[in-house]
């Protein structure tokens, strides 16, 4: 169970008040993966941090499992400098697990992230993308049952974000956690969700289900329809230069 019903979560900025999030009411069943689209500043992450319980809801409520563990991706790296790969990404594990069982997923999680080879290495000897690399398999290491992520694969080239994004559906069938995937990208959302969800100024102003089997290809044109339509909602609005531009795409 997670559901957030009602929820909003508001913020004074320079005396200005910002609906971050405004009266969601949407429901992420268990053991499904969804993705949340929608443009820079539409909330996304808002929603994300109040689902994992970082953020609390101005009014309204969250629900979740208070027994299901949850790993986070966020928008940043967010690696101790100080920690080595392997020990940043074994550090939420610390306490929870045998060092035997601590040890062999840190390993499986780096692993499927490509990088047993700097295992080793300091954050600060990292690209930007290993670093995202390292944060994502800090949450994969922790098998959480509820697994939120935040533009995960937005600093990765088009090879390594298309084989972490198989790496993700293959971890998603094979243990069933419930995800949530926040992106920018419109055909990353129809790739991995089994439902996508559209979000404008606060509030969601869609859900649409993908009924399309795993894995999917970007050049389905089941894909491609899906793709083409959410984009023609989420910048059919008030914007002429995006309506400009995506017009001009067609
Ligand atoms: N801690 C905060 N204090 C004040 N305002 C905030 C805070 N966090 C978010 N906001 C505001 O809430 C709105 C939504 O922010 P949020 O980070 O959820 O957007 P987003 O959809 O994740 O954007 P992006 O795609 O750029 O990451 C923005 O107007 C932002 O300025
Ligand atoms: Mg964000």
């Amino acid at each position: 169970m997670l559901e957030l019903i009602d929820a909003s979560r508001h913020y004074d900025v320079a005396g200005r008040a910002v609906r971050a999030l405004d009266g969601v009411r949407e429901l992420f069943p268990a053991g499904s993966i969804t993705a949340v689209v929608g443009r820079s500043g539409c909330g996304k992450t808002t929603l994300l941090r109040l689902l994992a319980g970082l953020t609390e809801p101005s009014s309204g409520e969250v629900r979740r499992a208070p027994s299901h563990s949850v790993g986070v991706v966020f928008q940043e790296a967010r690696l101790m400098p100080w920690l080595d790969v392997a020990a940043n990404v074994a550090f939420p594990l610390k306490g929870r697990l045998s060092d035997a069982d601590m040890a062999a997923h840190v390993d499986e999680a780096l692993a499927l992230v490509s990088l047993t080879e700097v295992r080793r290495a300091l954050p600060v000897q990292l690209s930007g993308g290993m670093a995202q690399r390292v944060a994502i398999a800090r949450a994969l290491a922790q098998q959480p049952d509820i697994l939120l992520l935040d533009e995960p694969f937005s600093a990765l080239d088009a090879f390594t974000r298309r084989s972490l994004q198989r790496v993700l559906i293959d971890i998603w069938r094979a243990r069933r956690p419930t995800v949530v995937l926040v992106t920018h990208d419109v055909e990353e959302a129809v790739l991995l969700g089994e439902s996508v969800v559209e979000m404008e100024a606060g509030h969601v102003v869609g859900r649409v289900t993908i009924d399309l089997p795993f894995p999917r290809e970007a050049t389905d044109p089941a894909v491609v329809d899906h793709r083409r339509s959410i984009l023609a909602r989420l910048v059919g609005g008030t914007d002429p230069v995006t309506q400009a531009i995506h017009s001009g795409r067609k």
